[in-house]
């Protein structure tokens, strides 16, 4: 009887203090999102900021009792594997790396100082679930087997080919830049066929590289260092590069081996997913472009911080162009003018057009093209 009660009574209190707990833990959100210092406008967050908590909780519920089913041993506490809590006294992990806890300690279950395990994908997906900057490993990463004298890579940023065997391609479907080419000769695998991309004018949403260097010189700017955001294989900083202009491009391996078709063309792949601070000094860049991967499919409020986030690194007088930027047309007046317009740049060119693939006709989809100046001093 005796037992009993006091079984129940442990139950009882236990049920009491989770439910407290939840309701503080509610409480302090509540407070600390309302506080009218928090930001100017806080009240449309709070639903979204709630369920991200929320999600966090659940996915770390999740993944505890998954690991209290699996442990056969009750007096060892978890299975973090230990890299990963060594490395978290040295330095922070991203938060948004505890809402995948499962990919996390994938991720960090290696054996140290022996070869990684070939899991770029495992890396890639938890980078684009905002887990960035991953955390560091002590393994070697893999190398390509028979690899191609690194004498013999090109100096010319736009080579007819490129070599195969500098890439690891288990991931890919494809086993080569040809059959990437195959699939589709417009993802910039064979770098020979992108020369005129960023020289030729067949409509006004094109700005060769000829006129916008025109632009910058007429205007007594100087272009000198660009960084081209979602820059595919990197075929603008190519073009710039055969003009003297250094441009670093950030890209992710989705599908191909972007960053290694950069790198094998003698240019820098900075390997950050679309939602992340861009790892460059405030005021240092005479230009940034956005090429099509950064469109309508980006949530606005994101794009919104990824526009900011552009000026922060741009220098005064620097420029920023959005080249192929499509939405729908009504969204265009409506939401994307006014957004560019809170940059209060100067519009060196604006230029619509109608997006004339499948897809464009189906949703009414424009194109937009604007060539736009930070103001000197602010
Ligand atoms: C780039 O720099 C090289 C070496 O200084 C020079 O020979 C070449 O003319 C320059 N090209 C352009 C387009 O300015
Ligand atoms: C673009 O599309 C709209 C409607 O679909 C059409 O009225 C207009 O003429 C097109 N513009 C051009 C330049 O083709």
């Amino acid at each position: 009887m005796g037992f009993t009660f006091s079984t129940m009574t442990l139950n009882l209190l236990l049920l009491i203090a989770m439910v407290a707990t939840n309701i503080l833990s509610l409480y302090h959100l509540s407070t600390t999102l309302q506080s009218p210092k928090s930001s100017p406008k806080p009240l449309p967050q709070i639903p979204d900021e709630l369920l991200r908590q929320l999600h966090t909780i659940r996915a770390t519920i999740n993944h505890l009792t998954r690991l209290q089913d699996t442990n056969p041993n009750p007096n060892t506490k978890s299975s973090i594997p230990s890299d990963l809590l060594l490395y978290s006294h040295l330095s922070p992990i991203a938060s948004s790396c505890h809402n995948h806890p499962d990919l996390l300690h994938k991720y960090m279950t290696y054996t140290p100082f022996s070869l990684c395990p070939s899991d770029s994908e495992l890396a890639e997906s938890l980078i684009l679930r905002g887990c960035h900057p991953l955390p560091r490993r002590r393994c070697f990463s893999p190398t390509p087997k028979k690899q191609t004298p690194s004498s013999s890579f090109p100096h010319n940023p736009f080579p007819s080919s490129l070599p195969d065997s500098s890439v690891i391609w288990d991931r890919y479907s494809c086993k080569s830049f040809d059959c990437l080419n195959r699939q589709n000769p417009n993802l910039g695998f064979q770098p020979s066929r992108e020369t005129s991309k960023f020289t030729t004018y067949t409509s006004d949403l094109d700005l060769p590289v000829q006129q916008l260097l025109q632009i910058a010189k007429s205007a007594k700017s100087v272009l000198r260092l660009g960084l081209d955001v979602g820059g595919g294989t990197g075929s603008f900083a190519a073009a710039m590069k055969l003009r003297n202009v250094t441009v670093v491009t950030t890209t992710m391996n989705v599908v191909a081996p972007y960053s290694e078709a950069v790198a094998l063309r003698g240019l820098v792949p900075l390997h950050v997913p679309l939602q992340q601070r861009l790892p460059i000094f405030d005021g240092v860049v005479d230009i940034v472009r956005c090429g099509r991967a950064v469109n309508r499919w980006i949530p606005a409020t994101m794009l919104e911080f990824l526009l900011f986030d552009v000026d922060r690194v741009l220098r005064g007088g620097g420029y920023l162009w959005l080249d192929h930027f499509f939405s729908k047309g009504v969204d265009l007046e409506k939401v994307y003018a006014p957004l560019i317009g809170k940059l209060g740049y100067k519009k060196v060119k604006w230029a619509t057009g109608n997006k004339t693939d499948a897809g464009g006709v189906k949703n009414g989809e424009l194109y937009l093209t604007v060539l736009l100046q930070k103001p000197l001093s602010r």
